[in-house]
């Protein structure tokens, strides 16, 4: 895991999410560092949770990760953990994420992503936390036909609830930046992947897949263009804006450099594993956007953030992982 290197005093860091795939790479980052790391996560069944309590038996190992069990969307709760542990700044990831499932229950996402950003705000406002870096998504783009995807495009087409809850984050972040001077950055992922990866998440399912002999669902036959974006960048990215010296209402891409089709990050996969892939080709999905990459020169030039995993590599390091863990990785239950 990379991480900055500098010597520095220990800070303490609340981070939301931190059984979930982006929040657990994070919060070893930071502990590896010598911070101290509140995490908070309730362990939501979207997809199996012994994948979050693998994460999490590994992380509560350490004696600064300090974990509270609550949601996000009770505000009482929220206040005690803040009131008892007084974090300096905040990266929220906790969310209700897939674009697939707001489709669904679209009303998951309004607790956890709307009503748990404001009281994240909330209590950051009412607590004198001065920094609150947040996960928004590549999705708010919507379908915008200009590629790479820049901060300075449109970004009022969400075309799913989850987009639209991702979106309603940053608008929010921007009224408490307003009222209060909340120093906020709202992080646009694209597509991420790394070890511990999330099942319900492409790279998971194919490998799975792929091992057990299954077919794998390719949708819009596999003309969707990704920038996939390893998890060692994106903490990468959120430990050089936690860094970050003076910060007002930011928004960055964090992104890798490479994009590629669906079907060529297939054949790296199967590559690695040497086995092909039996595809179900189906058509594109509601909610889902053909092409999503990631210009991110702004978060190049302010945060010094440059991407230094390639697919093949990425992929690589993942398959391996996989291999070495199959005995439980294969038997988790599909996603929903
Ligand atoms: N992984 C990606 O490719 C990607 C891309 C774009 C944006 N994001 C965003 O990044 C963030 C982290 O994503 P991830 O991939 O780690 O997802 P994840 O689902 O693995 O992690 C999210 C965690 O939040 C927790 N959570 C959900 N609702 C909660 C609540 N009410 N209270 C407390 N905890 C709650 C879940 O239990 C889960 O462990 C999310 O906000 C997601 O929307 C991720």
């Amino acid at each position: 895991m990379s991480g900055i290197k500098t010597k520095r005093e220990s800070q303490k860091i609340l981070i939301t999410g931190t059984a979930g795939f982006i929040g657990y790479h994070l919060a070893s980052a930071l502990l590896e560092r010598g911070d101290i790391v509140v995490g908070v996560d309730n362990f939501t069944p979207y997809y199996d949770v012994r994948m979050k309590e693998a994460r999490h038996e590994i992380l509560k190992k350490n004696k600064s990760f300090h974990f509270y069990n609550i949601s996000i969307a009770n505000y009482k709760d929220l206040e005690k953990v803040i009131k008892k542990e007084k974090p300096e700044i905040i990266v929220h990831l906790a969310a209700q994420a897939g674009v697939r499932f707001s489709l669904k229950n679209p009303w998951a996402y309004a607790d956890a992503n709307f009503l748990g950003t404001l009281n994240i705000f909330e209590v950051a406002r009412q607590f004198g936390i001065k920094r609150v870096l947040y996960a928004s998504s590549s999705s708010v783009y919507g379908d915008n036909k200009k590629m790479p995807f820049s901060e300075d495009d449109r970004t009022d087409n969400p075309i799913s609830v989850y987009a639209a809850t991702k979106k309603g984050n940053e608008m929010l972040a921007y009224s408490y930046h307003s009222l209060y001077g909340i120093e906020t950055a709202g992080m646009r992922f694209f597509t991420v992947y790394g070890r511990y990866g999330r099942p319900d998440l492409a790279l998971f399912k194919f490998t799975k897949n792929i091992i057990a002999g299954k077919p794998i669902d390719v949708y819009n036959r596999g003309k969707m263009k990704r920038t996939f974006t390893h998890i060692s960048d994106i903490v990468s990215g959120i430990l050089a804006l936690i860094e970050k010296k003076k910060l007002k209402y930011e928004l960055y891409n964090l992104g890798g450099d490479e994009s590629t089709t669906l079907l060529d990050f297939i054949k790296i996969i199967e590559l690695r594993l040497g086995k092909k892939a039996t595809m179900n080709m189906l058509p594109m999905q509601a909610g889902d956007v053909p092409a999503a990459v990631a210009d991110t020169s702004k978060a190049c030039c302010d945060l010094n953030y440059s991407s230094r995993v390639s697919i093949e590599d990425g992929v690589a390091d993942f398959v391996d992982w996989f291999i070495e863990n199959k005995k439980w990785l294969l038997r988790l239950k599909d996603p929903k």
